[in-house]
Order: structure tokens, then sequence, then C-alpha cells
């Protein structure tokens, strides 16, 4: 999750989101060339005494200049292009779990097993544990098991809601009357946080989403536990 101090992107957990990281990472590195290329010629046309009278056009030059940024974007384009299909190719997911946005809480369904199902609000500053994350803590969170491929389907019951989990590089909109896919892939264990992201209301902040994610045998028990 993030702490105070963390401006960048979070550490990945799942390889989608390693990608994000590089591409954002390039594309950076591009935009600090270009702005370094321009401040620079900007800069030196303090110093220029206009000596040439002459100089009308250049041919050469503007060819180059023309052409030039037209293949910088496509070093930009083509990357960013299998990014965006990377993301949305399913691998035969092992579990689907299914996350509904309301007004302020999201509901979970694990239809493929016994049809668990859960809501999970966000747990108030006052009825917080002292090792508790304020405003990112929930009461019930969504266990997921790691290195398995997981299916997310995201709808909403009343609003437009945003499914959102920096760590694992996962942003879906829930949309009432419509159902969206995603998937990904967890690296590691551990929570991740996640946030509503897109703006749904006055409780908007307060509708977390936590995923714990946990060895495979151990998400097999949980899933066995809860049963009913
Ligand atoms: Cu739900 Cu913002």
């Amino acid at each position: 999750m993030s702490t105070w101090a963390n401006l960048g992107l979070q550490d990945s957990a799942s390889p989608l989101m390693e990608q994000l990281i590089f591409f954002h990472d390039h594309a950076l590195l591009i935009l600090v060339m270009i702005t370094v290329l321009v401040g620079y010629l900007m800069f030196m046309l303090f110093f220029n005494n206009y000596v040439n009278r002459f100089l009308l056009h250049g041919q050469l030059i503007e060819m180059i200049w023309t052409i030039l940024p037209a293949i910088i974007l496509l070093f930009i384009a083509l990357p960013s292009l299998r990014l965006l299909y990377l993301l949305d190719e399913i691998n035969e997911p092992s579990v689907t779990l299914k996350s509904i946005g309301h007004q302020w809480y999201w509901s979970y369904e694990y239809s493929d097993f016994f049809n668990i199902e859960f809501d999970s609000y966000m747990i108030p500053t006052n009825e917080l544990a002292t090792d508790g994350f304020r405003l990112l803590d929930v009461d019930n969170r969504v266990v997921l098991p790691m290195t398995s491929q997981i299916r997310i389907l995201v709808t909403a019951a009343d609003v437009i809601h945003s499914w959102t989990i920096p760590a694992l590089g996962v942003k879906v909109d829930g949309t009432p009357g419509r159902l969206n896919q995603t998937n990904f892939f967890i690296n590691r264990p551990g929570l991740f946080y996640g946030q509503c992201s897109e703006i749904c209301g006055a409780n908007h902040s307060f509708m977390p989403i936590v995923i714990e994610s946990v060895p495979v045998n151990y998400f097999i028990k949980w899933i066995s536990n809860n049963n009913s």
C-alpha cells in the first residue's frame, strides 16, 4: 500500500503492473529527453544575434523536425498498444470474483464455489484497531489465491463506481446494467489496498477495497469454511 511521502507508483504485485511501471518509466525517459532538448534550444535563443539575413527557408531541417517527432511517437504508441491489449487478455482463470459497487460499499460473490457472498464496509475511524489503516481497512476482506489467474467481474447497483487496486494494476469501472471483466495474477501473499475511483457521491472516499492474497491451499480452506 501507499504510505506518506510515497508520490510515485506502488511496488507491483502482479506481472501486468510490472509492465505498466516499465512503460511509465519508458515514456518518462522520452519525455525528459524532449524537455531537455527543447529547453536547451529555447535557452540558446537568448544568445542568437540574427546575423544571417538571407536564411529564409531550410527544406532539410524542416523534413527532419517533422518526421523525427512522428517516429518518437511511434516508440510510445506501439508499447502502449501492446500493453493495452495485454491488460485485456484473459488467461484461463481458475477463480472468478464478482464485485458489485454500492453507495457506499462493495459486495462480493464467489459464484464458482458455494455461492459465497458478503458485503465489505470500511471500518470507521472510531472502531479502528490500533494496527488498522484509517479509511483503508474493511470489515470483510476479499480473500484470493496467489499465483493464480483471477478473473474479476465488476458491476454496480446504483451509480458508477470503480474497482481499483494500484499494486495489481487493476482499474475497472462498475456500471449499472453492465458487467465488466478483467483479470490479474497476484505474485505474492499480502494485503493489497485499493479505493473506489469514480466520483460516486458523498461517501466516495469511504468504500475501500482490501485483498488478502494467500497461498492456494489456504484459499481452499477458507472457501470450504464459508460454504453456508
Ligand atoms: Cu464508489 Cu466512488
